[in-house]
């Protein structure tokens, strides 16, 4: 078969010849039609991934849309220890399969449902959001922050407050549903502070940047609560920013502040999965969008450092 290959971790993969793998036990082989180059597929093939063994060479690809052998179109996410899903065939066990509807297209799916289910699990299975509760979302501006803002108002927030560095994107999160909209460029004490303004008294944060903004937008939200015993849930889903921050230990005295993360490992594979295909229908109804841009496998090695409008999700496509 074909697929993208790594040889080196400082190089972009290349399309090239690989061996098919064999199915084990509970496994099948399938033909892959998109695989979506999400920010974890990217940190697997430069071997930065905490789950990345060191060995070459390796195909990178975490998820993706696949035809079985009866012509069943499916979405599904990969093991960790398997080839990735950037090839003209994968390895799929059907417990982390959901099937498609005829009407699904299978470059959004493959673009929307990694970004997407950051936020859909958080708040569906690390808390029990409510409908007519308010979120803010930290670093809003990428393509799970937007998934971010649109899950948030499908679920039926009263205010949701997004925060971002680009402006344009900023912008286009207002038409999401985003209630108020914050920069995080410039100084981040002064943008922290109209954080903490504007997100005062939010239920909850879905946090995709960690780092210092998080260090700073915590205080500054915590500070200005009305209610100091109000529960604040922050759920920590991605570390755009920075991988550490500092917390000093009064914030979570003075507070009612209760920070958990979301993922794989936080939230079991069955549970994820079982989320999977409400998404599906919010994608296929056009409740839920997002802007994918498929580019066949063969042109992986320029597609894969070419830049892209952010927002935007590159997704490897192959004819099967
Ligand atoms: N735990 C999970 O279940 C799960 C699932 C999916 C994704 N994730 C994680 O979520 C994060 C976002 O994924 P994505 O698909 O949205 O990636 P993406 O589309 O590449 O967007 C990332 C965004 O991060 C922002 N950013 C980068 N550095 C920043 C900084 N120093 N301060 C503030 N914003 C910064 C950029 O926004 P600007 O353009 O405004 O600078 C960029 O648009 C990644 O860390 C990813 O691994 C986690």
């Amino acid at each position: 078969m074909h697929a993208a290959v790594v040889s080196s971790f400082d190089e972009p993969p290349r399309y090239a010849e690989f061996a098919t793998p064999v199915p084990a036990d509970g496994q099948v082989l399938v033909d892959m039609l998109a695989a979506g180059l999400h920010p974890r597929v990217r940190s697997g093939a430069s071997g930065t991934h905490y789950t990345s063994d060191g060995r070459l060479p390796m195909i990178p690809g975490v998820d993706g849309v696949a035809r079985l052998a009866d012509g069943q179109r499916v979405y599904f996410v990969a093991d960790d220890d398997v080839p990735g899903t950037m090839a003209d065939k994968a390895l799929l066990d059907p417990r982390r399969a959901v099937p498609l509807p005829e009407a699904a297209d299978p470059a959004v799916i493959a673009a929307a449902m990694n970004p997407a289910m950051s936020s859909w699990v958080a708040l569906r299975r690390r808390i029990a959001f409510q409908p007519g509760q308010s979120v803010l979302i930290l670093g809003a501006t990428g393509n799970a922050g937007q998934m971010a803002v649109q899950i948030a108002r499908n679920l039926g927030a009263a205010h949701i407050v997004a925060a971002g560095r680009d402006p344009q994107r900023l912008d286009l999160l207002a038409g999401l549903g985003a209630t108020t909209v914050v920069s995080l460029a410039g100084d981040p004490e002064q943008a922290a502070s109209a954080v903490g303004e504007a997100a005062a008294d939010v239920d909850a944060v879905i946090d995709y940047t960690w780092g210092e903004p998080a260090q700073l937008v915590i205080p500054a939200v915590l500070a200005r609560r009305a209610e100091r015993g109000k529960p604040l849930d922050w759920i920590q889903i991605g570390s755009m920013a920075g991988a550490e921050i500092t917390l000093p230990s009064f914030v979570l005295r003075a507070a009612n502040l209760r920070i958990m993360g979301s993922g794989q490992g936080s939230v079991t594979a069955a549970g994820i999965v079982a989320e999977l295909p409400s998404l599906i229908d919010q994608l296929v109804a056009g409740t839920l969008t997002a802007a994918a841009l498929p580019v066949p496998l063969a042109e992986v090695e320029t597609a894969w450092t070419a830049p892209t409008e952010p927002g935007h999700r590159l997704v490897f496509t192959t004819s099967a």
